[in-house]
């Protein structure tokens, strides 16, 4: 990484020091990419649309409510890894700074160009977090399609879209020390790929209680000799018939997953934010917007 300071604004300078501690031969699978697509989504995917709260201004996950919040656990890895960055480019948000680390680690696994625009705010205390109850707003993996719904329609994407963005799970793994679940979902976990459709809607899965209780789905893979997993949300993409259309088409279609997921993504990191026509953020947080309580 490089040790020189940037000038106010210049994201190239952040996203060559990001490309730079990617490669991480200690961590994982060799890579901070996956913790940190991770880190990017649970900061934007809190966003309320009936009440225009949560979303990706603010970098709450800093404080304890939201940063404590059970579907965090792990998470602070990712926040570990991007605090050189954050001591060499001062002038960047961490809400800037996450979303932007969670764009470039996509593009450097060879997943498709992610737009993304800066100029988030970062809150100053727990104030918003704490009266907005931004924390239990992610989804639980141990639920089925209606959840997947209520927590994704909450932040306004469709069917479609739901399933787009849960490709994301061609990266990185789980942790029993972080979710309760264990494993990775494909054999090579640190390269953006369909894989994670191909294998979810062309392998047997099999049901397996962990040692802890929790229940996963697995399938071994003989060449590998790899157990690879899937959660229960992600078999249910499979079991419902409207999810289960997109699974086929984006296993099928590697292109236009990457159409489809650059756009949802880019969308993802944009949630509760207002632009004017210059790109300028007009709400300093989420709270400026339609909603006052
Ligand atoms: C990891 C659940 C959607 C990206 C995980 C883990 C769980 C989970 C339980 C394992 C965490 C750990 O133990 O370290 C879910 C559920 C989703 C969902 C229930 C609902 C559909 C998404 C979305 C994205 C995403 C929308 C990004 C667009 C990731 C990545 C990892 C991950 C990259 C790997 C992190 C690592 O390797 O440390 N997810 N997720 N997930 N998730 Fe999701």
């Amino acid at each position: 990484m490089s040790t020189s300071k940037s000038q106010k604004g210049d994201f190239d300078a952040v996203r060559a020091d990001i490309k730079a501690l990617l490669k991480q031969p200690e961590y994982d699978d060799g890579s901070a990419g996956p913790v940190l697509v991770r880190l990017a989504w649970h900061s934007s995917g809190t966003y309320d649309i009936n009440t225009d709260t949560g979303g990706s201004n603010g970098a709450g996950m800093r404080y304890e409510y939201e940063g404590g919040d059970p579907a965090n656990a792990g998470l602070q890895h990712a926040r570990v890894f991007l605090e050189p960055v954050k001591a060499v480019h001062p002038w960047i948000t961490y809400s800037d700074l996450w979303t932007l680390a969670g764009a470039v680690a996509i593009e450097e696994a060879g997943g498709p160009k992610i737009k993304w625009q800066g100029g988030r705010t970062d809150y100053v205390d727990d104030t918003k977090i704490l009266k907005h109850k931004i924390a239990g707003r992610l989804p639980d993996a141990t639920q089925g399609a209606d959840h997947l719904r209520k927590v994704f329609y909450r932040m306004g994407f469709n069917d479609q879209e739901i399933v787009a963005l849960s490709g994301a799970h061609t990266l990185g793994r789980c942790h029993a020390d972080r979710s309760g679940f264990e494993g990775p979902w494909v054999n090579n976990p640190t390269r953006f790929s369909n894989q994670y459709f191909k294998l979810l809607s062309t392998l047997e899965w099999k049901p397996k209680t962990l040692p802890s209780g929790v229940k996963q789905f697995v399938y071994y893979d003989e060449d590998t000799e790899t157990e690879l997993m899937m959660l229960p949300t992600d078999m249910s993409l499979l079991a419902d018939p409207k999810f289960a259309v997109w699974v086929r088409k984006y296993g099928a279609d590697k292109e236009l997953f990457f159409e489809h997921f650059a756009d949802v993504f880019s969308r993802l990191m944009e949630l509760g934010i207002q632009r004017d026509a210059n790109g300028n953020i007009t709400n300093t947080d989420n709270q400026l917007g339609g909603y006052i309580s």
